[in-house]
C-alpha cells in the first residue's frame, strides 16, 4: 500500500494532547515541551506526574468520552502513555484531533486475547497459548498445555499484575492452582501461556510516521526480577542475526498495523535460540528509558516526532547505556515495618561514573511502584550495567 503522502505536518507550537499522565507521559512532555510544543494530560489523578511539566491537566477517568472530546478540542494531535484508555474515549477525541496511534490498533492491542489471536493470525512467532473466559476453560487450558504456564488477564495487567503461575510449586494441587489462577485473572477472562525456557529477554521499539516513514531501534536486552523489569541495556549483546530478525519482526508488525506513532515490541529468546515475541505496547516503553542515553534520537522525542509526522531521528547507538528502576521498595524503612518515608541516598548513588537520576515526582512510594530510574553510560554494555548496578546498592 502506497503512504498518503498529503498528511499535514504538526509543527512545534502546536499543542499534544496525552491520554495519561504517568511517567511515560510526563517524559513525553518533556521532551515534546523541549521541541516547543505545547502539552495537556488527561489522567483520573491530578497529581499525576506529569501534572508538574504540563500547560493543563484534565482529571477525568479512563472511559469518559465527554473529556477526551475537551482534550482533544484543545489540541492538534492526541497520543497516549497507557493501554487503559477506552475505545470509546478514543474514537470521541477522534473526532477533534487525529489520534494516534488508532483506536483499532489499541483495541487489538489492549486485549490480551486479541493481541495473541492477531499475532498468531499474522504469522509471527509467538508460544503456545490458549484463550479462556470460564473457570472450565481454564482448567482445560493448564491441563492441556502441561506443566508451567503463565496466566494473565486479558485486560489491565501490567508489571506482573493479574498474573498467576501454575506448575511451579510440586506440592500443589491441580485444583488449587486452577482456583489460584482464576482469582489472579480478577475471575474473568485472559490467556494461559505455555512457560518459556528464556535465555534472555529483548524487546524492539519501532517508530513509523503517517507518512509511512520507519525505524527500527537497535535491541534493549532486559532482566526481569518478579515479573518486573529491574534492569535494561542497549546495545543488547546478542548475536547480530538474531538481532536483524527481531527488527524485521518489528517492522513487518509496524507496517502491518500502519501504526502511527511507536510501538515497543517484547521478545522472549529461548533455550535453544528460537525467538517469540511476548507482549506489545503502543508507547514509549520502560526498556527504552536508555535510548535517551545510547541513540542519537531518544524514545520520547521519537515519539513526539512520530505523532507530528515530523521526519524521525537517527536511532543508532551513540554509546552504550544502561537504566535501573527505582521501586518504592527503597523507600521503605526497615525500622518502621509498612512506612516508606527512608530517603535512598542518592548522593552516593550519583557520585558513580556516567550515572544519572531520572524521578518522577510521585508523592507515595509503594512496594513495587516504579519512582523513578538511574542511568549509566560506559563505554561498554557490560560496563554501563556494572556501573548502574553499583550506583543501585549505594542507594
Ligand atoms: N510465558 C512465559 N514464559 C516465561 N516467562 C514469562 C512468560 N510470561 C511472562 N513471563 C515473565 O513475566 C514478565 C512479565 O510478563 P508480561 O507478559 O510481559 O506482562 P506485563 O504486562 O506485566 O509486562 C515477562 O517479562 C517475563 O519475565
Ligand atoms: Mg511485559
Amino acid at each position: 500500500m502506497t503512504p498518503p503522502s498529503n498528511i499535514k505536518t504538526i509543527l512545534p507550537g502546536s499543542t499534544i494532547g496525552i491520554f495519561g499522565g504517568g511517567q511515560l507521559g510526563r517524559m513525553t512532555a518533556m521532551a515534546a515541551r523541549g521541541m516547543g510544543y505545547r502539552i495537556l494530560v488527561l489522567d483520573p489523578d491530578p497529581a499525576c506526574p506529569a501534572r508538574f511539566v504540563v500547560d493543563g491537566c484534565i482529571e477525568a477517568g479512563w472511559d469518559d468520552p465527554r473529556e477526551a472530546a475537551n482534550l482533544a478540542r484543545g489540541c492538534d494531535v492526541v497520543t497516549l502513555e497507557i493501554e487503559q484508555i477506552s475505545i470509546r474515549s478514543m474514537d470521541s477525541a477522534a473526532a477533534f484531533a487525529p489520534v494516534r496511534p488508532s483506536s483499532a490498533m489499541l483495541a487489538i492491542i489492549q486485549d490480551r486475547i486479541e493481541q495473541k489471536d492477531w499475532l498468531h493470525r499474522n504469522q509471527f512467532p509467538i508460544g503456545r497459548y490458549r484463550a479462556v473466559r470460564s473457570i472450565e476453560d481454564l482448567r482445560a487450558a493448564i491441563l492441556e498445555l502441561g506443566g508451567r504456564c503463565f496466566c494473565k488477564s486479558a485486560t489491565g495487567g501490567y508489571d506482573g499484575r493479574g498474573q498467576g503461575k501454575v506448575g511451579f510449586d510440586p506440592d500443589a494441587s491441580v485444583e488449587d492452582e486452577v482456583a489460584g489462577a482464576w482469582e489472579a485473572l480478577g475471575e474473568g477472562a485472559g490467556v494461559v501461556e505455555q512457560a518459556i525456557d528464556l535465555d534472555k529477554e529483548i524487546s524492539v521499539l519501532v517508530a513509523r510516521t503517517p507518512s509511512g516513514q520507519v525505524k527500527v531501534y537497535p535491541a534493549a536486552w532486559n532482566h526481569h526480577e518478579h515479573q518486573i523489569l529491574a534492569w535494561s541495556v542497549i546495545p543488547a549483546p546478542i548475536p547480530a542475526e538474531l538481532e536483524a530478525q527481531a527488527r524485521e519482526i518489528a517492522q513487518s508488525i509496524a507496517d502491518t498495523f500502519q501504526l502511527e506513532g511507536i510501538l515497543a515490541i517484547e521478545f522472549f529468546v529461548t533455550k535453544d535460540g528460537t525467538l517469540l515475541v511476548n507482549e506489545l505496547a503502543p508507547r514509549p516503553h520502560n526498556s527504552y528509558h536508555a535510548s535517551e542515553r545510547a541513540c542519537v534520537t531518544g524514545q520520547f522525542e521519537q515519539h513526539a516526532r512520530a505523532i507530528c509526522n515530523l521526519p524521525l531521528g537517527d536511532v543508532e547507538v551513540v554509546q552504550p547505556a544502561a537504566i535501573a528502576n527505582l521501586l518504592g521498595d527503597l523507600w521503605h524503612n526497615p525500622a518502621s515495618p509498612g512506612s516508606f518515608d527512608r530517603e535512598p541516598d542518592f548522593a552516593a548513588a550519583l557520585a558513580v561514573p556516567g550515572v544519572r537520576l531520572h524521578l518522577y515526582e510521585k508523592l507515595r512510594p509503594r512496594k513495587g511502584r516504579k519512582m523513578g530510574h538511574l542511568s549509566a553510560v560506559a563505554a561498554t554494555a557490560e560496563e554501563a550495567v556494572t556501573r548502574v548496578q553499583r550506583a543501585m546498592q549505594l542507594l
